[in-house]
């Protein structure tokens, strides 16, 4: 059991996908999540559930939701929190499999892709620890649209109103539908959101606005190249809250690297916009007990029109001894035995370079530049070492940009998970890998200035 990272979230045993529910409630963040309570692969969809005071040591507790009730009897799907006169009241989709059929690992999961009933769906809580559901309401799919895929909704509040988007398809196309409600109980199918070529489905919708910008952030499915099946980002522009219109640019990715899918945010007492997502792994990692894990916590922000995600500052305090190079003019190495380590260095990219965590060869997970091309290329071929599951992913991304000559990184290595972060969150490239025990090395080829080294301790 030595691959479980320290500050990536992961349940206690079995496996977990997307983040549901988050929110800030009675002095705690809440994280619930999607659970299989029998076995290491997905299926029977549970809420797990776990505090936190500062989102790093999570407390584990009790499901809050399982299938129990005819409309969610073949399983409680995503979802998410919504605090309302002290209460916390959570909006998930309940599935009937209108076919069954046992899988490989011994799971029920439908015969056909469509021969499932979805059913919107709440719970409530006084307390933030028992969950009550309710018998009211329970939304179904407007005329025309697909039930077996009509889920995962997302609530939130303003002016006194209540919105919910909710992920859908129609005509083989992904789409977010927008409701509205004035008393939380009945729901009003206003308008839908969609794209050509995006897609066949849009799984686990998210809206908010952020420094005067609507976002809409959603995971589409059927677009994904080099056979990624699954991609997540967003849609930045003007909400128009009466018509449900969003007039928004280009869809932009919200990470460069292999696994971010299903992304929620929330807004924590601080005012913070705090996004968690699963990083998609359909395999446990041998010999462990548990599988699936969340990206870092990310607290987001606009800068010049551009979506910028950071760990938030609570991740600081488990900084430890701090080393500090001062300039290095071609090559750099450190050997960082404990595998769990953040480092934070400029590199002046008017030049190419090269980062390799990995072996002392530099073989391992790659970040290259081309300065020329005005490149950077994101390889992990050299650190998925046969783990078969991550293939399906692919292996390599390539996203042109320009770097300016003194451009910060910062790398968090938490044993199998790396998240690079370049210029402050301005793009960032998260990667599963599956390292052997000799990649231990950080290389970084290139100028750089003021290599600070923390290792991190939980
Ligand atoms: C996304 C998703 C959601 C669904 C849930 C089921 O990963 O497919 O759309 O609600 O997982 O576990």
């Amino acid at each position: 059991m030595n691959k479980r990272p320290l500050f990536h979230f992961t349940p206690i045993k079995n496996w977990m996908n997307d983040p549901n529910g988050l929110c800030y409630y009675k002095g705690k963040y809440h994280l619930f999540y999607q659970h299989n309570p029998e076995n290491l692969y997905w299926g029977n969809m549970t809420w797990g559930h776990a505090t936190s005071d500062d989102l790093f040591n999570w407390e584990h507790l009790p499901y809050a939701i399982s299938p129990d009730i005819p409309e969610d009897i073949d399983g409680c799907f995503s979802g998410s929190g919504f605090v309302k006169d002290d209460e916390l009241y959570l909006a998930y989709t309940g599935v009937i499999m209108t076919t069954k059929k046992i899988n490989e690992y011994g799971n029920t999961v439908t015969v056909g892709e469509n021969d499932l009933i979805s059913t919107q769906l709440f719970a409530k809580s006084k307390d933030g620890f028992t969950f009550e559901k309710l018998s009211e309401p329970k939304i179904v799919a407007p005329e025309r649209y697909c039930t077996a895929h009509f889920r995962d909704p997302k609530i939130w509040g303003k002016n006194g109103k209540y919105y919910m988007v909710l992920g859908g398809k129609k005509d083989n196309k992904g789409r977010v539908l927008f409701y509205q409600s004035e008393d939380f109980k009945n729901w009003k199918f206003v308008n839908e959101i969609y794209e050509e070529n995006m897609g066949f489905m849009w799984e686990c919708p998210d809206f908010f606005e952020l420094d005067g910008k609507s976002i809409l952030v959603f995971s589409p499915q059927g677009i994904g190249k080099e056979g990624q099946e699954h991609l997540a980002g967003y849609y930045m522009g003007d909400f128009d809250y009466e018509t449900g219109k969003l007039t928004h640019k280009e869809f932009q990715v919200l990470d460069n690297g292999f696994e971010l899918y299903a992304p929620q945010t929330f807004k924590d007492k601080k005012g913070r916009r705090i996004m968690i997502a699963w990083l998609v792994n359909h395999h446990p990692f041998p010999e462990e007990n548990w599988t699936g894990m969340m990206t870092l916590p990310r607290e987001l922000k606009i800068i010049d029109d551009k979506l910028y995600m950071y760990p938030v500052e609570e991740f600081n305090k488990y900084r430890r001894n701090l080393e500090i190079y001062k300039k290095v003019d071609t090559e750099f190495q450190i050997e960082m035995a404990d595998k769990v380590y953040d480092i934070e260095f400029k590199l002046n990219c008017d030049k190419d370079f090269e980062i390799v965590i990995g072996d002392k060869e530099k073989k391992g997970l790659k970040l290259t530049y081309s300065s020329q091309d005005k490149r950077i290329i994101f390889d992990r071929n050299g650190a998925v070492n046969n783990f078969e599951s991550l293939e399906i992913f692919g292996t390599k991304r390539v996203v042109n940009y320009t770097l300016s000559d003194d451009t910060d990184f910062r790398i968090i290595r938490d044993k199998n998970v790396v998240e690079i972060y370049i210029n402050n969150g301005e793009k960032v490239f998260t990667s599963l890998v599956n390292f052997t025990e000799e990649q231990n090395f950080l290389t970084i080829v290139g100028e750089s200035n003021v290599i600070k080294v923390y290792s991190l301790k939980n």
